[in-house]
């Protein structure tokens, strides 16, 4: 491999061969500039410019900036010329600094690498800042915004100010995002031609741009066009771990629930121990007898082996993480038995025999599909008096009930319904927390699937063992842990707006990156993010020493070895800068150096600033900085006198990290621009990459070689070695990835979808006619729903239908004119219309019942102040997509969980997962929709316009309109200037039908029993 390498130029090679020639054109046309003044050179960006504006077309307007290119880097270059022969002083975070940098061809390499769309890998020192200045100021001419993306606040700031030197004296403005900006002043920053900031401000910009504003006035990015992202391996893969989210308090919230119910709960589950305990004293003695002592055969054996397995079996579900039973189940024997039971269990059809043996317990749990459910005997135990009051009423029955009632007005029909789900919901709230607190005490122990810390409930990752603090298990399970240990209760908070950094990088229509450290990860980010990786060679040689890695059999030897080496080399006056993987070690490195009494730094990277200037003085005679791997990045640590002479920078790794892109970028800190420098790694056989990824091979060699205590072993296999267990986990990594990715592209759609609808309300001039198109498409749905094309007129559904339209528009329909519409349907609707595939009577109902809430909605408009108007409308739409939206979030995290566990079974989850996420967006969009329709009528821009307004609906339907608006001031008194967004949420609140009721009330999980009692879960059934 390494020898074909030799022979054939890679296709780096051959691709940077041929940019040479472009190289000496810039350098060229740089030689003939140098005679233009100021004014002149600075003309060009002008008229460039406004040649571009003149382009509308993209491949047009890439054709254009690919034509400029060469002069246009060669404008820069010279720029920076003036700027160094003038010694021009530049303030950068309120220190002086010189100008002195003019582009090295090798920059020259790297800036084309970039507008091409490609990730430049230079080596840390290359100067990239200075590469980034020739992409952007190219792309900038095109006014459509550049964006520089860096890793912390401090760099955004520092390389606005630093670089901004050559951009206006170019004559572009540059801006810079800060973490505490009001959107005014955010909005001013995205206007400008180049724009600096945090992957994390720019992604949260988009979040509250498209899922939070209300109004155009209240967005500040103005489009994705082409993103530079610094220190591109840190942000698109560490930080890509972890998505973007904007929460606030849940409206889920029924925290004190727990409280109360831990103390019932807690004796049931004692309770239950007991029952345990004596089934398995039973299942024991049943053993005992089958396989008897004394050589005799057993009597019966069949059926002593069912009980067994039933007694067992039962223990399962009651208890699952009982030991007793973990013991007998060792014997595989026992555990056969067990197996079988359940299956026979299983294989009736109606369950009668799993019913019969749940109900020998008081709650049943089953860890597959993670439900925990009260039996009988279980709700007898909590309540007594009353057990009916752990059951949850048959809600679609009693719904129907009322419908097909006696009772002639609607209004009192609807109240009745109202309290039937009420008592649903604070029943199914009641039971849901039991069940939840259930969960808690049998499948979560303490020190296993979680921690305490600080007063606090930490989850552990069950993979990799590492703790997990900020995150918290969804659907109030982790109130009921917390609720168990007696620590305080967290409220429960809700994602408003979320999206990966992957997902949103994928915006831009143009992307690109520079680092020390890509080659590594380039599959992942070529897969991912389309992104090629152009290996830019250095300005000098590099001259470093790598030393061969050291491996000791433990910890303690590695860490001592590290000292010496501290030691031995700060004693010459040479500089050293020790890396770490974890604040941890550093820490514990740093209290070593302190008994030894060598002075010395540590960072964190927590401070960016502070530790951005602790990092340029490493390069300092006798310094000694510790440092976690992205502490100080992309600060320059330059040497200090005489520090050459001793060797440079000594770079030392305490440990192997996962990715070798890591310890690259470490390495690489030293001997930049061709100053000397040295670095060494240490292992050793604990650590955590060799525990679990390291092959046996290493550990056998070093038993082989008889590797005493306090022994060194190198040797530059064991490299190559521990860099095949890097790869390993490299690999494993990015199929996480990769997997997280895939699960997050389904919410990416809806995303795209919901987004879009809002924008297209926040940016459309008149949404009325959108706003009559939705009242048209509920119409159709609602007159599907209660009618039927085939079946008579008389099996329609006529009065729901008249109820639900009364009940959301004042129009006063009497049932009566549905069918007279109907019997008036001679036309059938055209075909691929938003009606098609109704019958000419269906359609005549359709436009009947639409035409009527037109009239109604122009009379309404009669009586308000048009301008307010419009902002009703708007927010009137608005407030119905984000508050069912951020709904819709929650049900997404709670469904991305529960298919998580369900991933044990067959079935790939993601399949499932994308199955069920489509069905309720479907879900979604309806109930948007309707509750749209539900809420145009009762929001008014002022209380007089509202009043006036239903004075004036036609007579006969004045008491059905008062009746179904509850005849109570649903808009604000604060007259016209009233802001819509109250007069909505007030409207909205005064409304007691909702679109749907259970879906909309505190949760029916999708795995619970279906309210309407068919036995089936709630997913399956109502719920689907
Ligand atoms: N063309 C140049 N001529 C002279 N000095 C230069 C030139 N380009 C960059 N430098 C200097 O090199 C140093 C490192 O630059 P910079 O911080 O941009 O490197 P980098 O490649 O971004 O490194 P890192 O990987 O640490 O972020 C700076 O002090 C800068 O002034
Ligand atoms: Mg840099």
């Amino acid at each position: 491999m390494n020898f074909l390498k030799w022979i054939i130029p890679s296709r780096n090679e051959r691709e940077l061969k041929k940019l040479w020639p472009l190289v000496r054109r810039i350098n060229e046309i740089e030689a003939g500039l140098q005679k233009l003044s100021d004014d002149e050179l600075r003309q060009k960006t002008a008229d460039w410019k406004a040649r571009l504006s003149q382009i509308q077309d993209k491949t047009e307007s890439a054709r254009a900036l690919n034509e400029i290119l060469p002069e246009a880097f060669a404008v820069v270059k010279n720029a920076c010329r003036r700027l160094t022969e003038r010694k021009t002083e530049i303030i950068v975070r309120e220190h002086p600094l010189l100008w002195e940098m003019i582009p090295f061809d090798v920059q020259l390499i790297g800036g084309y690498g970039l507008h091409s769309g490609r990730i430049a890998e230079m080596a840390t020192g290359e100067g990239k800042t200075l590469v980034a200045t020739l992409p952007i100021y190219l792309n900038a001419l095109t006014g459509r915004g550049v964006h520089l993306v860096t890793v912390n606040d401090y760099l955004a700031a520092r390389d606005s100010e630093w670089m901004g030197a050559i951009y206006k004296f170019l004559g572009l403005t540059v801006g810079c995002i800060l973490h505490d900006q009001p959107p005014r002043v955010r909005r001013e920053q995205y206007n400008c031609d180049i724009t600096f900031g945090t992957n994390a401000e720019f992604g949260f910009d988009y979040l509250r741009d498209n899922g939070m504003a209300a109004r155009k006035e209240e967005q500040v990015q103005r489009g994705h066009y082409f993103a530079i992202v610094d220190e591109v391996d840190s942000i698109l893969i560490d930080e890509a771990r972890t998505p973007l989210i904007i929460s606030g308090p849940s409206v889920h919230t029924y925290d004190e629930q727990f409280g109360q119910w831990k103390p019932l709960v807690e004796s049931l589950v004692r309770a239950q121990e007991r029952l345990c305990a004596r089934f398995l004293s039973e299942a024991e003695a049943l053993i005992k007898k089958l396989n008897p002592t004394d050589g005799s055969n057993p009597q019966n054996p069949e059926a002593l082996e069912h009980e067994i397995g039933l007694l067992l079996f039962r223990v399962k579900i009651g208890q699952p993480k009982s030991e007793g039973l973990m013991k007998l189940l060792e014997d595989p024997e026992n555990l056969k038995l067990m197996n079988r039971a359940e299956l026979d269990l299983h294989k009736d059809q109606k369950k009668v025999d799993l019913y019969r043996e749940k109900e020998e317990l008081l709650f049943a749990i089953d860890e597959k599909s993670f439900e925990a459910d009260l039996t009988e005997k279980g709700r007898n135990f909590v309540s007594p008096k009353d057990p009916e009051a752990f059951v949850l009423p048959e809600l679609t029955t009693a719904l129907h009930e009322i419908d097909a009632g006696p009772e002639p007005d609607a209004r009192k029909r609807m109240e009745a319904k109202t309290k039937v789900q009420q008592d649903f919901e604070t029943k199914a709230q009641k039971i849901h927390a039991i069940s939840q607190l259930l969960k808690a005490y049998s499948l979560y122990q303490l020190d296993v699937e979680y921690v305490i810390q600080e007063n606090k409930v930490i989850i552990v990752d069950q993979h990799t063992g590492r703790l997990m603090p900020g995150r918290r298990w969804s659907d109030g399970l982790h109130q009921a842990v917390e609720a168990k240990e007696g620590v305080e209760i967290e409220h429960e908070t809700q994602t408003l707006a979320t999206i990966t950094i992957q997902n949103y990088f994928r915006l831009y229509e143009k992307l690109a990156g520079m680092t020390g450290t890509a080659e590594t990860e380039a599959s992942e980010f070529f897969d991912i993010y389309k992104l090629g990786v152009l290996v830019i060679p250095t300005n000098e040689p590099c001259v470093r020493k790598d030393a061969n890695d050291a491996v000791y059999k433990t910890r303690r030897e590695k860490f001592n070895t590290v000292l010496n080496e501290i030691k031995q080399i700060h004693a010459q006056g040479r500089p050293i800068l020790v890396g770490t993987i974890s604040v941890e070690v550093s820490e514990q490195l740093s209290r070593m150096l302190k008994r030894e009494g060598i002075i010395h730094s540590v960072l964190n990277a927590k401070y960016h600033q502070q530790e951005a200037e602790i990092i340029t003085r490493a390069g300092q005679r006798g310094a000694v900085t510790i440092a976690t791997n992205m502490a100080g990045r992309g600060t320059d640590i330059k040497l200090g006198p005489g520090v050459a002479e001793l060797g440079g920078l000594h770079v030392m790794g305490t440990e192997r990290h996962e990715a070798r892109r890591i310890d690259r970028q470490l390495r690489g800190r030293c001997a930049r621009q061709g100053d000397p420098g040295s670095s060494h790694f240490f292992i050793s056989l604990e650590d955590d990459l060799m525990r679990l990824f390291g092959s046996d091979r290493i550990v056998k060699m070093m038993e082989r070689m008889g590797l005493e205590e306090g022994q060194e072993l190198t040797h530059p296999w064991l490299n190559r070695s521990i860099q095949q267990a890097q790869k390993r986990v490299e690999q494993h990594n990015f199929q996480i990835r990769k997997r997280t990715l895939e699960f997050d592209d389904v919410m990416n759609k809806q995303r795209e979808v919901i987004y879009g609808f809002r924008n297209e309300i926040i940016h459309g001039e008149d949404v009325r006619d959108r706003l009559m198109d939705i009242m048209e498409e509920v119409v159709v749905d609602k007159v599907a729903q209660f009618t039927n094309a085939e079946s008579e007129f008389s099996e329609w559904k006529t009065r729901p239908l008249a109820d639900w339209v009364n009940l959301n528009f004042p129009i006063g329909l009497p049932e009566a004119e549905i069918l007279k519409s109907a019997d008036s349907g001679k036309e059938h609707p055209v075909p691929g219309s938003l009606f098609d595939g109704l019958s000419p009577a269906q359609f005549a109902v359709c436009n009947f019942i639409s035409d009527s809430v037109r009239k109604a909605y122009d009379l309404k408009i009669s009586f308000e102040n048009p301008d307010a108007l419009k902002e009703v409308e708007r927010f009137t739409i608005l407030s119905a997509i984000d508050r069912l939206w951020q709904e819709h979030l929650y049900e997404m995290d709670s469904l991305r969980y529960s298919i998580g566990l369900r991933g044990y079974g067959q079935r790939d989850p993601l399949i499932e997962y994308k199955a069920e996420a489509f069905k309720i967006f479907d879900e979604l969009m309806i109930n948007v929709k309707t509750e749209i329709c539900h809420n145009i009528f009762r929001s008014a821009s002022s209380m007089l316009a509202f009043e006036n307004f239903l004075k004036n609906v036609p007579q006969q339907t004045l008491h059905q309109a008062a009746s179904a608006f509850g005849g109570t001031s649903t808009a604000s008194s604060g007259g016209a200037q009233a802001r819509p967004s109250d007069v909505v949420s007030e409207a909205a609140a005064a409304v007691a039908e909702k679109a749907k009721p259970v879906r909309t009330g505190p949760k029916v999980g999708r795995n619970d029993p279906c309210p309407c009692g068919s036995g089936k879960k709630y997913k399956h059934c109502c719920g689907r």
